[in-house]
Parts: structure tokens; C-alpha cells; sequence
């Protein structure tokens, strides 16, 4: 039907209404969500929002997938769907050196001595595909392995950049870095500072967290965006014509209106490859996105061709790595603080300065072996970078640029927080409060507990922490269970919402199984992974807290330290009344995870109708976990067929065939 058949007998005010307000409302939308600059009221948004979306209901035949109505509504989903991409999302071998890149550019003109390269910047964001069907957005994926990722569809279509239709009906596939740009970043941590949220490290770690989100409304709420730099497979003209480079090929997509790499050069010669790395290195702060190192890309697609691909990463380019960012700062401080195990630990004040994409204020020093070694007075100048490009460290002091106020740093005698005495162990290089009843090192443990990979308490950040101690509501993190909604409404800053959201978390963690719970109790040496090791082997708090040495040794990876530091922790009686009354409290004590086992080792079975208490997938988990295969289909090799209500066809089969069919109790009843 042409659009002058659908529109035949539609009012033409109403076509032209519906076209002002998609204008309009996508306009609008991307100044509130992309630049904060809002031209309108929410209410007036609103309004011409749900104006077009009822004028979409009462014309169904003038809906378009292009209208902005389709960027958001997705509904919440359980889990992300699986997808195998079509071609394999390859990752690059990473360079350090011009020495490295220059090896590699002779490697090349081996083979292809006329190479020319595309140099273009390394976007530290994630990458994703997009599948565009007859002009439509049908697929947004993240890389995954690069075999398997994501479907992130509803999440790709809240992105302003990612044209949700393209001018012409092509089919295709493209792929791209998503990454928050840096403004949305700094609005999006200050906003959760000022919520007592936690706080994002970096804008790639906020652009992963917000395109991997089940509800769409919180990614449209991120403000990310994308820039495409590579064509996948399909056809990028109606009549087939191919592109012949790389170059042409970004030409083309941006004029199907996608988002394409900016700062990018092509050339033949080293020194101007050299050249345009240096300055991407100097543009790199300016730039309104992080970038972290710069791409070496052949340019004739040919050629690509020629050298084909390696085991996980193609030949025909490489990554050249910028070195971490360092600054000259003043460090005008240097405060101590207790930690949860009772270590004092030197910080450094700085002034602030842009360090890889967020300013940096503090900078660890970690004992006073480290600031002897960098002979690091206070009021020194001294040079910062991120390592791992997060945790802000102090490399080096400059000594020759003191002007004689410099003071040299002493650790305390007592501690900053309770003021009882200090004690550096012989051969330690840490200094520690040794008073079990220290409010820093009880606040840091609560902060711990909370944290989000134990017991993932939302909103308890360490402002609040500290206000429930001094207010004398807590002395541990069983008192968190008790705590009622008006107690924490009445302390300062917190309104009843906030409070309500507060116990509501508070209530949700008792779920978060026992896995988290021992990583939360912060038993030293006990990190998440151990975690999960403790509560696989004995499956319920009850059993770990009788664990014995000769057990504990006996689970992987743990040695004798690691196995002394949870005996030691269970035999001390406030620990063992601790969990007391986290069980009392109702947390989940026992291990969430299947048991891993190899019960069912080379047995199929087939799952098939409705269970009573299981949905299949889960079945499915505790079969795997047993070692067992999961099969769809029938046949003279399935060991087993477990029947819910419904079965259809394969129970049929199954007893054609002699197959013995189970019920999800017998199933249970083979697992315990
Ligand atoms: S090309 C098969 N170009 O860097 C070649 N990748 O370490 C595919 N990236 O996973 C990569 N900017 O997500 C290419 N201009 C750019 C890029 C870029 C960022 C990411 C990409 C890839 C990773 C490789």
C-alpha cells in the first residue's frame, strides 16, 4: 500500500498533526535527556506526548516505526534473550609502542606495500550491532563473547543517535562503541551523589550499566549515544553496489543518517599515522567522550581480505593503546582513615584536577611504606594517573619544585576514630586499631555488608551509615533488620520516601542468598569468589558457621590462611550471635545456586508440558548443574522425558519409544 493509499481516507489534518508532534516530541525529548536543556514544561511534554499516542491508537494505519513513541514504553524483562551475531564481533590486538605499531605496519606493507590505513579513535565505550531489516531497526546486540551476545533492542531504541528507520528499505548490519558522554556522566554521578547512591567509576562503566538494564525507562533515562565504525554484512544501496573501503563505507552510513566516527584520517604514511595519534593524545581531554587509544585500520576492503583474520582478531588492524593519563596536582593533605578490618589508611587530598574522564580530589597512599618509598611530603606537587583506569594513585613527588613549606607525614598514635592506640605488626607494612568496638571500622563493616556485590542494599551509602550509628539505631547489620521507616525518616535530610525506599531495600536483601551473606559478614580473606566456593560446599549458614580446618582445606583454592580466617570468625561468640539473628531476621541462609554435582553425567533428558513448581529453565539449571544434557526433541538416545501438565507430542513420543517419563518430583527426589 503506498502512503498515499493509507492516508486516503484519514483526515489530512490529522496526517499532518501526527507529523508535528513526532517532530516535536522527539525534539524535545533529546533536549531534556541529551543536552539537559529542556525548552518545555514536563507537563507540556506530556501532553503532546500522550496526544500522539492516542492519535497512533485511534489511526493504527499511520503508525511508523520511525515515530518516537517506539524509542520508549518497552516493557521490563526477566533476563536479556541470547544472540548469535551473524558475523562474529571481533576485538582487536592491542599495541603499546610506536615501536609495536611500527611493527606492525611493516608487517603489513610485507603483503601490501601500497597500504593505506584508516587512524581513528578508540571509543572506551561497549560495543554493539545493529540489525536494520527493510529499513527498520530489528536488533540491537551487545558483543557478549563476540559470538553470542545480548538483545538489547528495546534499550538500543531509547539511544537519540540510532535512527530507528533508514531513508531507504535496506537490509543491514552495523556495529558501533555506545558510550555516555561526559556531561551525561558528571550530571548522572552528581544526581546519585546527592541521592547516596553509588557512584559510577567511569563513563564506560555508566554506559554498560545503563545499556545492560531489564527496563528500558532507566536506560532512555541515561542519555547514551553511539558512533558507528564498522559495516557487518547486507547491502549498503538498494542496486547492491558494495563499497570499496572503509572510508566510503562511513561516508555512506552517515548519509543514511547514522552517528559516524569523527577525527579519523586515512593515509599510507607513518609519520602522519604518527602524527594523528599524537594529536588524538592532546585532543583527548577536549573531546566530549573518552577515548582510549587510537585504531590502525586498513582502508581497502580488499585488503582486508588479503590478510585475513587471526584467531579472535583480525590482521588487518590493530588498537594502539594511549598510556595511562597522568597530571602534575598539589597535594594539599593527607587524612587517614580506618578501615573495616581496622587498617589505617593514608588518602591524599588533591587539588582537583580532570584526570581520564572524572576529577580527581583523593588518591590512595595506601601505607607509610609507599609515601617514604616516594618520599611524598605534604603540599608536594606530585603526579596522579588512574590505575587500571579507576583508582586514582600517586606515581611520583617532585621534590625539585618545593618552596621549603613542605611538612613530612607521621602516621598516628591512636586512632583517628575511637583514639585508642595503634599497632604496626612486625613485618607488616600496615598500621591498625585494634578496638573491636571502633565506630569506623563498625561503619565501614555496615558499608560493606550493603555494598552491591553482598547484600546490594540500595541507598545505604556511608552518609546514611554514619547517621543511623550516631543516631544509635545500629551497632551492627542484624540492627538494620529492625529498623522501622519513621526512626530513619526522622534523621536530618531524609524525607519519608526516601526512607520508605530505604527499609524496602533493606527488606529485599534478605533475599540475596547465602553466597552474598558470607561475602557480606566480611570475613577476612573471604572476596566474593570464596564466597560462592563456602556456600557451594556447605550450603547453609548453619553448616559453615561448623565447618572445620580439614574441610575447609579440602574446598579448591583455599589454603590453610584462608581456611583459619572463617574458623577463627565463627568461634568468636559476637560473630556467632550475629548470624543468629540474620537467620532470625528471615535472610536467606541457605545457597541459592544449584548444586553442582555430576549425577546425571551423559543422561538426556527432555523437558516437556507445564511443571507444578519449576518453569522449564530452571529444570533445566538443576539438570546442567548435575552434569545432565537438556535435549528438545525426542529420541532413542533421551534417557529421561519430565512431563508437567499439557505434555503434548513428546510424552507421545517418549512412550512410543519405551522411555521412561518422570514427574518434577521424581526429578527432585533424583537431585536430593
Ligand atoms: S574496529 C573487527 N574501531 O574496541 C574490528 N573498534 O578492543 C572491530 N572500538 O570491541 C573493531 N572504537 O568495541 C574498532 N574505531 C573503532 C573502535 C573500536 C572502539 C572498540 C570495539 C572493540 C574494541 C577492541
Amino acid at each position: 500500500m503506498s502512503e498515499k493509499d493509507e492516508y486516503m481516507n484519514i483526515d489530512p489534518a490529522v496526517v499532518r498533526r501526527i507529523r508535528e508532534l513526532r517532530r516535536q516530541v522527539e525534539h524535545h525529548a533529546k533536549m531534556y535527556h541529551v543536552y539537559d536543556a529542556p525548552e518545555i514544561s514536563d507537563y507540556e511534554y506530556d501532553r503532546m506526548y500522550y496526544e500522539l499516542v492516542h492519535l497512533e491508537e485511534q489511526y493504527p494505519a499511520l503508525d511508523d516505526p520511525a515515530s518516537p513513541t517506539h524509542r520508549v514504553g518497552g516493557k521490563v524483562l526477566d533476563k536479556f534473550d541470547k544472540v548469535v551475531h551473524a558475523v562474529r564481533m571481533d576485538s582487536l590486538t592491542d599495541v603499546f609502542s610506536f615501536e609495536e605499531l611500527s611493527d606492525f605496519l611493516s608487517h603489513v606493507r610485507e603483503t601490501l606495500p601500497e597500504a593505506v590505513f584508516s587512524v581513528e579513535p578508540k571509543i572506551d565505550g561497549l560495543s554493539c550491532s545493529l540489525r536494520y531489516e527493510h529499513g527498520v531497526l530489528v536488533q540491537g546486540a551487545t558483543r557478549g563473547d563476540g559470538v553470542v551476545g545480548e538483545d538489547v533492542t528495546q534499550n538500543v531504541k531509547t539511544i537519540f543517535d540510532i535512527p530507528l528507520t533508514l531513508p531507504e528499505p535496506l537490509t543491514l548490519t552495523v556495529r558501533g562503541e555506545v558510550y555516555m558522554p561526559r556531561p551525561v556522566f558528571e550530571r548522572l554521578n552528581a544526581k546519585r551523589e546527592a541521592e547516596g547512591l553509588s557512584l559510577f567509576a567511569n563513563p564506560r562503566n555508566a554506559a554498560a550499566g545503563s545499556l545492560r538494564q531489564l527496563d528500558p525507562n532507566v536506560t532512555a533515562s541515561r542519555a547514551l549515544s553511539i558512533f558507528i565504525f564498522n559495516f557487518q554484512e547486507g547491502n549498503l544501496y538498494a542496486d547492491g553496489h558494495a563499497p570499496l573501503t572503509h572510508t566510503e563505507t562511513l561516508d555512506r552510513l552517515a548519509e543514511l543518517g547514522f552517528h559516524v566516527l569523527e577525527e579519523r584520517i586515512c593515509t599510507a604514511e607513518t609519520e602522519q599515522i604518527l602524527g594523528h595519534i599524537r594529536r588524538l593524545g592532546e585532543l583527548r581531554d577536549n573531546l566530549a567522550y573518552d577515548i582510549d587509544g587510537v585504531v590502525i585500520k586498513i582502508d581497502k576492503l580488499a585488503d582486508r581480505i588479503t590478510l585475513g583474520e587471526g584467531t579472535n582478531t583480525p590482521r588487518w588492524a590493530v588498537a594502539y593503546k594511549f598510556p595511562p593519563e597522568q597530571k602534575i596536582t598539589r597535594l594539599t593533605d593527607i587524612q587517614v582513615a580506618v578501615g573495616r578490618t581496622g587498617v589505617l589508611t593514608p588518602t591524599a587530598i588533591l587539588e582537583p584536577v580532570r584526570l581520564a574522564g572524572t576529577t580527581v580530589s583523593r588518591a590512595t597512599l595506601h601505607n607509610l611504606d609507599f609515601i617514604r618509598e616516594r618520599d611524598i611530603h605534604i603540599l608536594d606537587y606530585v603526579t596522579v594517573q588512574k590505575a587500571g583506569d579507576i583508582i586514582p594513585e600517586v606515581v611520583c613527588a617532585h621534590p625539585e619544585k618545593r618552596d621549603g613549606r613542605e611538612t613530612e607525614f607521621h602516621m598516628p598514635t591512636v586512632c583517628p576514630s575511637c583514639g585508642e592506640p595503634v599497632f604496626r605488626e612486625e613485618g607488616e607494612a600496615a598500621v591498625r586499631c585494634t578496638n573491636a568496638a571502633c565506630p569506623a571500622q563498625l561503619s565501614r563493616g555496615i558499608e560493606h555488608f550493603a555494598s552491591k556485590d553482598a547484600m546490594d542494599i540500595d541507598g545505604l551509602g556511608p552518609q546514611i551509615v554514619e547517621a543511623l550509628i550516631s543516631a544509635g539505631l545500629i551497632r551492627d547489620a542484624a540492627d538494620l533488620y529492625d529498623l522501622k521507616s519513621e526512626q530513619v525518616a526522622a534523621l536530618d535530610r531524609m524525607g519519608e520516601k526516601s526512607a520508605l525506599n530505604l527499609t524496602g531495600a533493606i527488606e529485599k536483601s534478605k533475599s540475596a542468598g547465602l553466597e552474598r551473606l558470607l561475602y557480606a559478614l566480611g570475613i577476612r580473606n573471604i572476596g566474593s569468589v570464596a564466597a560462592a566456593a563456602l556456600a557451594a560446599r556447605y550450603r547453609t549458614l548453619e553448616n559453615c558457621m561448623a565447618a572445620t580446618m580439614d574441610e575447609l582445606c579440602d574446598i579448591p583454592d583455599f589454603g590453610e590462611i584462608t581456611a583459619s580466617c572463617v574458623v577463627n570468625f565463627f568461634s568468636h561468640p559476637q560473630n556467632v550471635a550475629l548470624c543468629h539473628r540474620l537467620i532470625q531476621a528471615g535472610c536467606l541462609t541457605k545457597s541459592t545456586a544449584a548444586p553442582t554435582g555430576d549425577r546425571f553425567a551423559g543422561k538426556t533428558f527432555v523437558l516437556t508440558g507445564t511443571l507444578p513448581s519449576l518453569t522449564r529453565d530452571q529444570a533445566a539449571t538443576l539438570i546442567k548443574a548435575q552434569g545432565g544434557k537438556v535435549s528438545g526433541s525426542v529420541s532413542s538416545k533421551t534417557d529421561y522425558v519430565v512431563a508437567g501438565e499439557a505434555a503434548g507430542s513428546k510424552l507421545t513420543k517418549a512412550q512410543s519409544l519405551g522411555i521412561p517419563v518422570i514427574s518434577e518430583d521424581d526429578l527432585r527426589q533424583m537431585l536430593a
